[in-house]
């Protein structure tokens, strides 16, 4: 199957592939994006910005790029790679730095004492195994002791972040998962031995980077959020899908270990202002759900076949009807950021519950066109599939600003 439009391309790309973002896409897909629909000085504006494709992507091709994003471990990640070209000149400043903390982070805690830690944080879970554990708590404890400028720090909590799942005994997919034991990492695995490595390729990729005048700015942390901008030429975006990802969830030891929550307590907070889109998402929303009737026709399909499963979940009918009332108050706001003739370019993909297909390409488009929009073109990426097998697409919606 084609991984056009998906993250796998930008793994081996210097700085893109710092964190490895499933829900992300590349940097050579958007790359044409951005050349067809912006010249050299103009605006981007990403709403959901995840690891920064569009923005670093932007910033390259020398446009200038505002962005949203609810987590604040990827905003961190952003904040990281779009900082780490212009840190070039400060690279032994920088090495010195990372010396320090790889010295302090020999400082580990004792194994009963950091086992209390872990489970005061997750409710008695555990993450990691002994010696993983204090060696991951060591780095942790070192990032947050030495003092210097917030944007080493930022570079440092991003490759920590990049080692988080990998050093555990937990998977990442849609949330994070137990792995069998069989697929424990080895007795001899290091997350210290792991940091170093990370860190000294993020080195080695800034003083290789191309000097960039920095022109990132976030412009809010919920793309639900009004702001008075409005010169934005191109909204360039791959909103969540509706396929059950527990964004916050799935990211809670890179949020942990940077420090970004105490414990899984904190992450009902964060789950409250993030879009719609995931099954843990439906019961801690605050904002009122708008009925649209092409929405509840979807909604009452999947209750009518789910009712009579056994595995059925109640909350998904919830779910659709949340994704589009939010989807309508972030699609409201793009319109009214960009200029006039300006272009919304929408990554999204299509998906099955209980065997009934929700079309959410058109769906928003149907929403798009609500708030004012022109589509000009649904454009075919790639197919994916369904959890049963069934065919999915991915496409992207260009919308215009009449
Ligand atoms: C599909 S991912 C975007 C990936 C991005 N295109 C990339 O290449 O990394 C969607 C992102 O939306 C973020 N998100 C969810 N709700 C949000 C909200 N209300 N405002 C801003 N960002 C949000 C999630 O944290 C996630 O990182």
């Amino acid at each position: 199957m084609s991984t056009k439009g998906t993250f796998k391309d930008n793994k081996n790309v210097p700085i893109h592939g710092w964190y490895p973002y499933v829900e992300g896409f590349a940097r050579n897909f958007i790359l044409e994006i951005i050349e067809e629909f912006t010249k050299k000085g103009e605006n981007i504006h990403d709403p959901f910005a995840g690891t920064g494709t569009t923005v670093l992507t932007a910033n390259e091709l020398e446009r200038n790029v505002t962005y949203s994003e609810i987590n604040p471990f990827m905003r961190q990640v952003i904040r990281a790679k779009s900082i780490a070209p212009s840190l070039n000149s400060n690279i032994e400043e920088l090495s010195q730095y990372i010396e320090d903390v790889l010295e302090e982070a020999k400082k580990t805690p004792n194994l009963e004492e950091a086992r209390t830690i872990e489970s005061k944080a997750f409710r008695g879970t555990e993450y990691y195994q002994d010696e993983a554990l204090k060696e991951i708590l060591g780095l942790k404890n070192a990032i947050h002791k030495i003092s210097t400028r917030e944007e080493f720090k930022d570079i440092a909590a991003c490759a920590l972040g990049s080692i988080a799942v990998q050093s555990s005994t937990w998977v990442r997919a849609s949330d994070l998962r137990k792995r069998v034991p069989q697929k424990y990492n080895p007795e001899n695995f290091s997350p210290y031995d792991e940091f170093e490595m990370k860190i000294n390729q993020f080195l080695k990729d800034i003083q290789e980077s191309k000097e960039q005048k920095v022109k990132v700015n976030l412009l809010s942390d919920s793309a639900f959020d009004k702001t008075e901008k409005r010169d934005i030429d191109l909204v360039l975006t791959s909103p969540p899908y509706v396929n059950g990802t527990n964004y916050f969830r799935n990211t809670k030891l890179e949020l942990w270990l940077t420090g970004a929550i105490n414990s899984s307590n904190d992450l009902s907070d964060l789950r409250t202002s993030a879009m719609t889109a995931g099954i843990n998402t439906v019961s801690s929303r605050d904002r009122e759900i708008n009925n649209f009737s092409f929405v509840n026709n979807y909604a009452k399909k999947i209750e009518n076949a789910g009712m009579s499963r056994e595995n059925y979940d109640k909350r998904i009918p919830k779910l659709v009807r949340g994704y589009f009332t939010d989807s309508k108050i972030w699609l409201e706001n793009m319109y009214n950021m960009l200029k006039s003739g300006g272009h919304a370019v929408i990554d999204i993909g299509d998906s099955k519950f209980y065997g009934i297909h929700i079309p959410v390409d058109e769906l928003l488009i149907d929403i798009g066109i609500s708030v004012g929009f022109k589509l000009i073109e649904s454009r075919f990426v790639r197919k994916r599939n369904s959890n049963d097998g069934s065919p999915l697409k991915q496409v992207l919606l260009i919308f215009k600003k009449i």
